[in-house]
């Protein structure tokens, strides 16, 4: 959506976000096949960049010109890809990982259980809805309903899932955390 882009360019211009590879991202991503990986909407492109650095070849998909431009010439093994998840198709059968970190689009669920190959991994990890909640986004479709994660990907075969309120500098927070592997 047009408006996602300015809204995203504006803050990649204006400050910069931590390089510091998600925790989930970091412990799972090893377990995965060699292959390639897909980061959708991978903004500043920290676990892109591990991803590259740990042997994949990355996708790296995101709206913002500003990141995607950063991102570019940072590894050869990523590509940095514009493009409005809004309306991108995944391609079928053609990644052995797929990251998806702090973004929701409930449209593509269906399309990255098809976009995995046979035993590929997800890694999936974003916000919550809670009462106690005093950092992350505000809008009711940026945001998980309870278990909501885990019963979109039962299909393919959960092997970690945890709904947990954190504290960070911030404020509260709640998160989702799911890694799922596609059987063979
Ligand atoms: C909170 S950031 C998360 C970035 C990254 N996954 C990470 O964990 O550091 C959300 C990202 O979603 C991107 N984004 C928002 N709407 C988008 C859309 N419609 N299509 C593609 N990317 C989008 C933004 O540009 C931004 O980089």
């Amino acid at each position: 959506m047009e408006q996602d882009r300015r809204k995203w360019n504006q803050r990649y211009r204006s400050r910069s976000y931590p390089e510091t590879v998600s925790g989930i991202v970091r412990r799972f991503a090893p377990a995965a096949r060699a292959g390639r990986a897909l980061d959708i909407a991978a903004g500043n492109g920290r676990n892109a960049l591990y991803l590259a650095r740990i042997g994949f070849r990355v996708d790296a998909v995101d709206i913002s010109d500003q990141a995607v431009n950063d991102l570019a010439s940072r590894h050869p093994m990523v590509r940095a890809i514009r493009t409005d998840l809004d309306r991108y198709e995944l391609p079928q059968r053609s990644f052995q990982l797929i990251v998806n970190i702090h973004f929701l689009k409930r449209r593509l669920f269906p399309q990255i259980m098809e976009a995995l190959l046979p035993g590929g991994v997800l890694i999936f990890e974003t916000f919550v809805a809670s009462d106690l909640a005093e950092s992350g986004p505000t809008r009711r479709d940026h945001l998980l309903r309870e278990n909501e994660l885990l019963h979109a990907f039962l299909p393919i075969g959960i092997r970690y899932y945890r709904e947990k309120t954190e504290t960070t500098g911030r404020g509260r927070r709640r998160i989702a955390s799911l890694v799922a592997r596609k059987p063979f």
